[in-house]
């Protein structure tokens, strides 16, 4: 097949070559030469486009040329010829070795191709291009001053949450120290029990009749006596320990039921412990004729002592 599509003469082919090379070698001309070494790269699976000429070749400058070269030692197997040319024009992927196995060999790039190959690509890359490219790195990964926080960027949803919780957490401080201060204060502000007052109103003496009155033993414990010449009010008191005796209408006496004193209708005891009489609360008539009572205020009739039922107040005279 190569051999129909040769266009060189059958003179020209190896074995006749050969044998010319041993009688005599024939004169090769150019163009004869040109065809034997793309046949020898078609060969080698190498695919280069055709020179038009030696005359028509671009002029290259001496840099390129050794950027070139440079190249192609890095890129072209060793198992090329010595001193083969590669047109400074053909591709990476043309110059470089097919996969094909026979003469498939690797180089290892020395010092002086690196340099080569450094050089070229550092003249084939504009230095508007290469300047631009690193400054946007440089300001890419410039590096935060010494001791700054770096911080992750924050989605708007996750900021609203840090605030909701911020604003808790500090509500939450207030509210503990509100607190302490109001019972700080509290501190300084005297605890005082709220009672009854002691001073209350029984009615008009004419919703009384003669004797003793029991209504308001539970409420204010106490008794309203009344007999022909006055009305009083008695403590229901036991005047032994504190209990409060029992008022017992058919023995017409008050009978305590702690240690058995026993006191009369007038509330003087004649039986039991008790030392003394069952002490009166103040009394008396208000603007509109109501009895008016203080249970702070007691006459008392110690034993052996003065008699203080009949003091001013310890009575209301029945007219
Ligand atoms: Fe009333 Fe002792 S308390 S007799």
């Amino acid at each position: 097949m190569d051999s129909e599509k040769n266009p060189t003469p059958p003179a020209g082919s190896a074995s006749d070559g050969e044998k010319a090379t041993d009688a005599s070698p024939a004169p090769v001309s150019p163009a004869t030469q040109q065809n034997v070494d793309e046949l020898l790269d078609a060969a080698r699976g190498e695919v280069k486009p055709r020179p038009a000429s030696a005359s028509a070749r671009t002029p290259v400058t001496p840099s390129a040329k050794e950027a070139s070269a440079n190249t192609r030692a890095e890129a072209a197997p060793t198992g090329d010829a010595p001193g083969k040319e590669t047109p400074a024009t053909t591709p990476a992927a043309a110059r470089a070795a097919p996969d094909t196995g026979a003469s498939k060999t690797t180089s290892t790039p020395t010092p002086s191709i690196n340099k080569g190959v450094s050089e070229g690509v550092a003249a084939k890359v504009p230095a508007t291009t290469a300047k631009p490219a690193a400054a946007t790195a440089k300001s890419a990964v410039a590096k935060p001053p010494a001791g700054a926080v770096v911080t992750a960027p924050v989605a708007d949803g996750d900021e609203a949450i840090f605030k909701m919780r911020r604003r808790i957490i500090w509500a939450s401080v207030a509210g503990f120290l509100a607190a302490s201060f109001l019972m700080f204060l509290r501190f300084f502000l005297p605890r005082s029990i709220t009672e009854p007052s002691n001073v209350v109103r029984l009615g008009f003496p004419g919703d009384y009749n003669f004797g003793v009155d029991t209504k308001w033993q539970q409420q204010y414990r106490i008794w309203v006596v009344k007999n022909s010449e006055r009305l009083f009010v008695i403590s229901a008191i036991c005047t032994h320990l504190g209990c409060t005796p029992d008022w017992k209408e058919s023995e017409n006496k008050f009978k305590c039921p702690c240690h058995g004193s026993g006191y009369d209708s007038e509330g003087i005891n004649f039986e039991g412990p008790a030392p003394r009489p069952m002490d009166r609360a103040f009394v008396e008539l208000d603007a509109e004729g109501q009895i008016v009572t203080d249970k702070g205020r007691l006459f008392q009739w110690p034993k052996g002592g003065k008699n203080g039922f009949n003091d001013d107040g310890s009575f209301i005279r029945i007219a």
